[in-house]
């Protein structure tokens, strides 16, 4: 399938949920003799058009791995930094143009419980302010795929369920109120899901780029979705055609 540059593909009600793994700050920053928190920052300033133009590819759903239960490991300097540009973004762009212009509600998908309080007051706020939009942006903050899981699976046992099947358990993930991710994008050049919605992704087609997250434009958006247009999903059955 070819498409005219820019111009936007018409995914056909095909693509409603994307997931995004946000990779490569640490490295755009190093190529340009930055510190790792710069790449950070530059790449948090990508979230917005790649939010709007997915948002005009008629995606509805957007699933960002902000912050990982792994991620703790890294050095203080860089946690606190991330902790501090996340509250900032969500602050300053998230709460005052994404939520305000009326399109998205955002939600975090983690334990946002352990979050320093300035953060976990800034997400609730947030959460409370843009509800029942057409468009959901979750968050994943202090997010692990396998921790999700467990906590789906205990928080149903606490309800009383005693035969968890594939539907209830899903009820249960932070990422109960949107569909599972039809497309995986994972920038930086690794091939890995990284514990990233694990549950969520199983019939997700995946997409990987060696493009870091702060190049990640919308041409680089609309790059990755001709790739899942061309795919042919059969979610384990036969097409057609195939027949
Ligand atoms: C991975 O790059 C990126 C992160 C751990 C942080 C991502 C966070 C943001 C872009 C802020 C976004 C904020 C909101 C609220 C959506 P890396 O450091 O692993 O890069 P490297 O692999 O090159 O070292």
């Amino acid at each position: 399938m070819l498409f005219k540059k820019n111009t936007l593909p018409d995914t056909e009600g095909r693509l409603r949920s994307v997931g995004i793994i946000m990779d490569g700050n640490g490295r755009w920053a190093k190529r340009r003799g930055l510190p790792r928190l710069a790449g950070h920052a530059a790449g948090a300033a990508r979230v917005e058009e790649v939010l709007t133009t997915l948002r005009e590819l008629g995606v509805h759903h957007v699933t960002l791995y902000a912050f990982s239960t792994e991620n703790w490991k890294r050095p203080k300097e860089e946690v606190d930094g991330i902790m501090d540009l996340v509250y900032k973004y969500l602050d300053e762009v998230v709460q005052d143009k994404i939520v305000s212009d009326g399109h998205f509600s955002v939600r975090f998908a983690g334990d946002i419980s352990v979050l320093p309080e300035k953060l976990r007051k800034k997400c609730e706020e947030i959460e409370a302010l843009g509800k029942n939009r057409e468009y959901i942006c979750y968050v994943a903050l202090n997010y692990g795929g396998r921790d999700e899981i467990v906590r789906a699976a205990n928080r149903a046992i606490a309800d009383g369920v005693t035969v968890l099947d594939e539907k209830t358990l899903s009820k249960y993930t932070y990422t109960a109120e949107s569909p599972d991710p039809d497309l995986l994008i994972r920038t930086g050049g690794d091939m890995r899901i990284s514990n990233f919605l694990l549950w969520q992704c199983a019939y997700s087609e995946l997409y990987f780029t060696k493009t870091l997250w702060p190049d990640f434009d919308r041409k680089q958006v609309i790059t990755a979705v001709e790739s899942f247009l061309t795919r042919k999903r059969r979610f384990g059955g036969l097409n057609k055609e195939d027949t």
